[in-house]
């Protein structure tokens, strides 16, 4: 088991049994792309992840929801500005409805800026007879289905990192260089969004954030002077699952002497992956970085006792996010005792839901897919576990995309099994589009209003 005793180093994660690894064919060029990632410079500051931290700690307590969003895997050939625009767009769309709806503050982290890695149910794919390497996003390999495509390629190390430096840069832009700004809340609504349902409610919203803006104004206050107004924080995330990549931006913060992850705000452990002996475990353990751990259906509680007291120690505010991904299904009987077994122990972790990992399947196309009924059913089962118990459904952790994609069925643009192939884009999972998600958001912002009271508004 990943003992707390031992000094934790960077590299010790080689010392435990690695699960969901790609077998590097030359272990000597991995090497030598591990040397190269440490020397360049760090993607975020541990300052930044201490932000992110306390305002997680907000939502620990009450006090705030989390938005976790962005792609299953990021893809090398979608790189874009206007992919990365739409991105965000959508996400601030969707925490526009979730603020306005719930009158609650949303921290919007994004699986973006990294996320390009994924564990496998299978280690290799079967087609016609032909079977070779499965496809373990592109920082390991191609998704194309021949031998030389599926072989690891350490040089995707230096590529992935790469994409991220610029995704974030453009992110860093967007955010805070007047994009972002409140007041163009109506030019963030996409065109095809727009033309729906789901857009013309967000208009309505849109119209009303507007106007008292114009209020504020008329009332003498600079809304050019207020940050908050202007920018937006947003935060990367992602599945730390190469922990080459991982260990080689892990760097000593020079203001603590803490250990940060620097390719990301915070990251996570997937539900493959959580092994309380395993290097993932061990290696997330040592960073100072904000943690999330996905819960599925095989978690135990004493299982869950024993890794949140691994992961955080001291039972620190923020530190935590236990991300429930059990599936429609499932969850009402599943999530309860876990819920009440942290209760009971006073920990401090926060609470969030992902209805989309639980809930795929293949159609009878044959792509994968998910319903937008079960996200929902999902959801709000989330939501009604929470309530039954007295604690805070504090976020939500979904796949989108800012793009018209036919991926998941249902919602919002009412796509059904014949209308997937049209524009089925993802290399992994199948993600809600800009329309779906914003359903989502106005369902989540009723849900906030209708089963949840900020622990901070409760009377004592
Ligand atoms: C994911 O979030 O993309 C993922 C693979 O999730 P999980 O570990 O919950 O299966
Ligand atoms: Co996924």
């Amino acid at each position: 088991m990943a003992s707390t005793t031992t000094e934790w180093t960077p590299q010790g994660w080689r010392e435990y049994p690695l699960a969901q690894s790609p077998t590097w064919p030359d272990a000597e060029h991995l090497a030598r792309i591990e040397r190269e990632l440490a020397t360049k410079p760090p993607l975020v500051f541990a300052g930044e992840a201490r932000r992110l931290q306390d305002q997680l700690a907000l939502a620990a307590s009450g006090r705030a929801f989390v938005l976790q969003a962005g792609d299953c895997a990021e893809s090398f050939d979608e790189s874009s500005a206007d992919v990365i625009r739409d991105k965000l767009k959508v996400i601030l769309q969707m925490a526009v409805a979730l603020t306005y709806g719930a009158g609650v503050p949303v921290i919007k982290v994004g699986r973006i800026a990294g996320q390009f890695a994924k564990p496998r149910s299978d280690d290799v794919e079967e087609r016609d007879g032909l079977r070779l390497d499965a496809f373990r996003g592109h920082i390991v390999n191609s998704e194309v289905f021949t031998k030389e495509a599926r072989r690891p390629d350490p040089d995707r190390l230096l590529s992935a990192y790469h994409q991220s430096v610029s995704t974030l840069n453009l992110l860093r832009a967007f955010t805070t260089g007047g994009f972002a700004a409140l007041s163009r809340v109506h030019a963030w609504n996409q065109e095809f969004v727009a033309n729906s349902l789901e857009g013309k409610r967000y208009e309505v919203i849109a119209d009303e954030i507007e106007r008292a803006l114009q209020f504020m104004k008329a009332c003498g206050i600079d809304l050019h002077d207020d940050s908050a107004l202007q920018s937006v924080e947003f935060y990367t995330s992602h599945e730390a699952l190469i922990l080459n990549y991982e260990e080689a931006l892990t760097r000593r913060d020079s203001l603590t002497g803490d250990w940060y992850d620097c390719s990301a705000h915070l990251l996570w452990v997937g539900d493959r992956t959580r092994q309380l002996d395993g290097a993932h475990v061990n290696f997330l353990r040592g960073v100072s970085n904000p943690l999330g751990l996905k819960v599925g259906p095989t978690m135990g509680v004493d299982e869950l006792r024993s890794l949140v007291s691994v992961l955080n120690p001291e039972n620190t505010p923020g530190r935590l996010t236990l991300i429930s991904r059990m599936g429609h299904g499932r969850v009402s009987e599943l999530l309860p005792p876990l819920v009440e077994a942290m209760s009971e122990d006073g920990r401090s972790e926060l609470w969030t839901c992902d209805p989309m990992h639980g809930n795929t399947f293949v159609a009878s196309g044959g792509q994968k897919t998910r319903r937008f009924d079960d996200v929902l059913s999902e959801t709000s089962q989330f939501f009604l576990v929470h309530q039954a118990l007295g604690t805070w459904p504090g976020g939500l952790h979904v796949e989108l995309t800012g793009d018209d994609v036919t991926e998941c069925l249902g919602g919002g643009s009412r796509l059904n099994e014949t209308d997937l192939a049209q524009n089925y884009t993802s290399i992994c999972d199948p993600r809600l589009n800009a329309t779906q998600s914003l359903d989502l958001a106005f369902h989540v912002a009723e849900y906030l209003q209708r089963y949840a009271t900020p622990i901070g508004e409760r009377s004592l």
